[in-house]
């Protein structure tokens, strides 16, 4: 039996701290699917569609890892692909509560799947999306931090 694992998260965009997690986790199981999921808490820079095409162009070297989106539960999603577990990613202290809340509320939808905790590494603890996005507007040259094709696609928007 293939152990699949869902990397879900809003990916707005993808950032090189999420790229670690990935390359990590394609080690750790048969197949990683990243899914772009639904936060109703943010309101999105990049269309769905959008974030879909970015993570593709970054994971071409990864054979087993995939890209899907999903607008329902992350769960529903995962046990309709017969996934063993959901992969996060923390970074510090402070992501520790808002995901201990989210692996009850997962947990409660299915506790057959189990939530899997990366921690990043030192380097790359301060990126975020809206951090990438706020240095990016700002001038700041965010090329070291992010995949080639996410600057590509801020260029296209700040045209
Ligand atoms: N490197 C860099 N940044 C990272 C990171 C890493 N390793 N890990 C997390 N982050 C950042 C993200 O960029 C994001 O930054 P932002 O807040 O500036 O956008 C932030 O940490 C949050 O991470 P993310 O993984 O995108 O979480 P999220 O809160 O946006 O996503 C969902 C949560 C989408 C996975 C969750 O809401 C979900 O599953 N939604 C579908 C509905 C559902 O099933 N809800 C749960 C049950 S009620």
């Amino acid at each position: 039996m293939k152990r699949i694992a869902i990397y879900p998260g809003s990916f707005d965009p993808i950032t090189n701290g999420h790229l670690d997690i990935i390359n990590r986790a394609s080690k750790l199981f048969d197949e990683v699917i990243i899914l772009v999921a639904y936060n109703k808490e943010k309101k999105a820079r990049f269309s769905a569609e959008d974030r879909v095409s970015m993570i593709k162009e970054s994971i071409s070297k990864f054979k087993n890892v995939s890209v899907d989106s999903y607008s329902g539960l992350t769960m529903e999603y995962a046990k309709n692909k017969g996934a063993i577990a959901l992969i996060r990613g923390i970074r510090v202290v402070s992501d520790f509560e808002y995901e201990w809340q989210l692996a009850a509320a997962n947990e409660y939808v299915d506790p057959n799947i189990e939530m899997v905790f990366l921690m990043s590494h030192q380097e790359t603890t301060f990126i975020s999306s809206s951090t990438i996005d706020e240095l990016y507007f700002n001038g700041v040259d965010i090329s070291p931090l992010v995949p080639k094709v996410v600057l590509e696609f801020y260029k296209k928007i700040n045209k």
